[in-house]
């Protein structure tokens, strides 16, 4: 019934029972650090891990919260009931998640973006939550998706950690195995191959992908991007330049093949520049939150781009915590905080036997007077990821407080149910083969029905690159849906703010104001 995982030590005084001095006290309380490199929980005055603030956190980015409104009106629009990760809010913040679905209601489809850093061979657990929810995205909405792999970003970070040197395992072509494995795993997550571009960025990119890469680059500082992503002067110059990758990556105008229309590759010269009707598609992005920061710079620079896309929205999600406990995220850097997607049955057991941090009380006798506390229990919280019958998870909420379930018997429960899920994903890896991988990883016309219901069909992108309106619509000059008056006001309104923004910023940088302030006042608060 013991808590099975210590807390970390305090920072030490010189002399043992001797006070903290200022400086220590200083030192050791620590605010919650979240961007795409780092994910810590902040530290109290002795040094001890808080559970991450995920509150704070939405605030000090400035995004809204997922409210009770938006889910009834996911279920308004689509017809179906949210997935459980947004029923219990492990997805919980967006931007602009009410757009998409008037988008999606009037026009019948937009993009799905989301990606995963191969930073080794096997998923966790963590990973695996974007990609559920992204997959129940995609069977509901019946829209294109494209999943970036992202082997380059990965191969750079791990060099800039290593200042440079050469580590085993860490190779260039190391991290194009690990994108390939990583894939697979993606794959066995239950993807449809007809709906789905997957690619590597080492493969894929050239062609209208690049140009929008290189424009975006042109538009990016690097005091921006240090700002959002928590680079520095010492940071090297591809995991600076990298962050116009992932940015663009969230434009349908990088992907002309899967609606159908060519990508230049000489001797083909019909479409020198990304197409401006596939740009105007919009995009929604499923993630954690510590990936916000790119798309914070890809919503306030896409008005800016020559043919621009709208800002892309966003559902963001809290972290799968760490076995250890809530003040971190599942890491595959420390295979004692995480449950891979390759662990046998009897490893799964054994993790969260040994390392699960329990909200448990310290004895029997206390657990069973007082009861537990699931909010910081970790097989409770894993359950509440993967267990879809919301009965059972009051019920086992409830009797935990009361203290008639033990931790024994919550845990019983957790590893049950993960050993389900991870086995049964095993089982559908073991068939991926790399004649599937290859279907997934064809540049190729994607095919989607996408809202039956809605006014427009844009379903004729096929070859010309347009969209085509439903009849009595009006037609743009080459046969494309006409974008309205208000839209094409609104779109002016977007370009003028993010100029303006651009404006001020580089004013900030000239005055030399951008190293001091906290990236999220620095940026979250106008994206
Ligand atoms: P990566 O590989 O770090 O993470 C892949 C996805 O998993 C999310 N994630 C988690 N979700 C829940 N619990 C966790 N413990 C956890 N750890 C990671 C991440 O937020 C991400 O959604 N740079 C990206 C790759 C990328 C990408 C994207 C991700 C490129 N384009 C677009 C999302 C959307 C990366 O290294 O992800």
């Amino acid at each position: 019934m013991a808590q099975s995982a210590p807390p970390p030590p305090p920072p030490t005084a010189d002399a043992v029972g001797a006070p903290p001095s200022v400086e220590e006290i200083q030192k050791a309380a620590q605010e919650q650090q979240i961007d795409p490199y780092n994910v810590s929980g902040a530290r109290d005055e002795n040094g001890n891990v808080k559970a991450l603030d995920y509150e704070a956190l939405r605030q000090r980015f400035n995004t809204p919260a997922l409210t009770e409104e938006h889910l009834k009106r996911f279920e308004q629009v689509t017809g179906k009931p949210p997935h459980r990760l947004m029923r219990r809010k492990m997805f919980f913040s967006h931007r602009d998640f009410d757009k998409i679905l008037d988008h999606y209601e009037k026009y019948g489809f937009f993009l799905l973006y989301t990606g995963r850093g191969p930073s080794s061979g096997s998923m966790h657990l963590g990973h695996s939550v974007p990609f559920m929810f992204t997959k129940e995205l995609q069977d509901i909405f019946d829209v294109p998706l494209v999943i970036m792999l992202t082997d380059d970003e990965k191969f750079l970070y791990t060099r800039n950690k290593n200042n440079g040197k050469l580590t085993k395992g860490a190779a260039l072509g190391d991290f194009i195995k690990y994108a390939l494995e990583n894939a697979k795993d993606i794959i066995a997550l239950g993807f449809d191959v007809k709906k789905t571009f997957m690619y590597s960025d080492y493969e894929y990119m050239g062609g209208h992908f690049y140009q929008n890469v290189s424009e975006f680059e042109s538009l990016l500082t690097n005091n921006q991007i240090r700002g959002a992503l928590g680079f520095n002067e010492s940071t090297n110059v591809g995991l600076n330049a990298y962050a116009a990758k992932q940015c663009v990556a969230a434009f349908a105008s990088s992907y002309p093949t899967i609606f159908g229309c060519g990508d230049w590759r000489a001797p083909d010269y019909a479409e020198m520049r990304p197409r401006k009707q596939i740009a105007a598609i919009p995009t929604l992005i499923p993630c954690a939150i510590d990936q916000e920061p790119y798309f914070r710079l890809v919503r306030e620079n896409c008005g800016r781009m020559e043919m621009p896309s709208p800002k892309a929205a966003l559902v963001l999600s809290k972290f799968l915590t760490a076995l250890q406990g809530p003040g971190g995220k599942m890491s595959a850097s420390d295979p004692t905080s995480a449950i891979f997607m390759s662990d046998t049955p009897s490893q799964i057991k054994n993790k969260i036997n040994k390392y699960a941090f329990s909200g448990g009380g310290a004895t029997k006798e206390e657990h069973e007077q007082y009861g537990g506390n699931p909010d910081v229990d970790v097989a409770y919280t894993y359950l509440t990821y993967f267990l879809d019958d919301d009965e059972e998870l009051a019920q086992i909420e409830a009797n935990y407080r009361k203290g008639t379930l033990s931790t024994g018997e919550l845990k019983k429960r957790c590893i049950e149910e993960l050993q389900k899920f991870v086995g049964a994903f095993q089982e559908r890896r073991a068939k991926v083969t790399d004649e599937v991988l290859r279907q997934f990883m064809t540049p190729r016309k994607l095919e989607f029905k996408g809202n039956p219901n809605a006014k427009f069909s844009m379903e004729d992108l096929a070859g010309k690159g347009e969209t085509k309106a439903k009849d009595g619509e009006k037609t743009g000059p080459q046969g494309g849906r006409e974008t309205s008056k208000s839209e094409r006001k609104q779109a002016k309104i977007e370009a003028k703010k993010a100029e303006k923004l651009a404006e001020k910023l580089a004013l900030r940088e000239k005055q030399g104001q951008d190293q001091t302030q906290p990236p999220a006042q620095q940026l979250g608060s106008e994206a």
